[in-house]
């Protein structure tokens, strides 16, 4: 039996800088690889480099800036409103600094995701990299997750693991995380878009998916 190929998702992106991991959801749609369409970029700050990527593509960018407004339901509304008038059915989080309040949560609830560069549970809210690098730990990396209330914390859609080195500073570590988001966040949105993922509580289930058993495990530092 043949399966039609389920139409492009219509995404709404907010964000607050430099925008790469929208870009490299632009590129993922541009090559085919990603069954997409982005209807909106919004961002909270004018000054967002990722605005100017949008517009260079012929995509609606839109800043909504959270000052204006007298608290975070009032600015969500806005965002709502922005939002279903431009028939978002995803909204992806790329790097947009403020948290969530129910007034989003709940307009599009199980249809947001959101990228944290640690491996979630682990080092929730900004400078999660600092926050590894502090702690010690010889892993550490990026997930992709549906946001529901709380900092950094809902179910998860997709990790990538990265090594910790002893020599390591901020910028070298977060570099090569943000080359896995780059990885990660255009396959989530693409399970989305087949209708492969299934929210159970606090667990995803990908419909179709064979588990890779040969991944092994990993070892860092790897012993003389
Ligand atoms: C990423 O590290 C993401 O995990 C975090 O904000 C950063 C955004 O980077 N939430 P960019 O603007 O997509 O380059």
């Amino acid at each position: 039996m043949n399966v039609a190929p389920r139409p492009p998702v219509k995404l709404g992106v907010l964000i607050s800088g430099e925008g790469t991991n929208l870009q490299t959801i632009i590129d993922a749609i541009a090559c085919g690889d990603l069954r997409a369409e982005i209807r909106l970029v919004i961002s909270n700050k004018a000054s967002a480099g990722g605005l100017e990527r949008a517009r260079r593509h012929g995509i609606s960018a839109a800043t909504i800036d959270h000052r204006g407004f007298a608290n975070r339901r009032a600015f969500d509304r806005a965002l709502v409103e922005a939002l279903q008038s431009h028939e978002v059915e995803l909204v992806v989080c790329a790097g947009f600094m403020r948290l969530l309040s129910p007034v989003m949560i709940d307009a599009f609830r199980g249809r947001i995701m959101n990228i944290h560069p640690a491996l979630c549970p682990a080092f929730p809210g900004v400078d999660a990299v600092r926050q590894a690098l502090a702690y010690g730990v010889r892993f550490t990396g990026c997930s992709v997750f549906f946001v529901a209330e709380g900092v950094d914390d809902g179910p998860l859609i997709i990790q990538a693991v990265v090594p910790v080195f002893q020599d390591d500073d901020e910028a070298a570590l977060a570099a090569r995380i943000h080359a896995e988001e780059h990885r990660i966040y255009p396959l989530a949105i693409r399970l989305y878009q087949e209708g492969r993922l299934e929210i159970d509580g606090r667990i995803v289930r990908i419909r179709d998916h064979q588990p890779a058993t040969d991944l092994g495990s990993l070892v860092n530092p790897r012993p003389d």
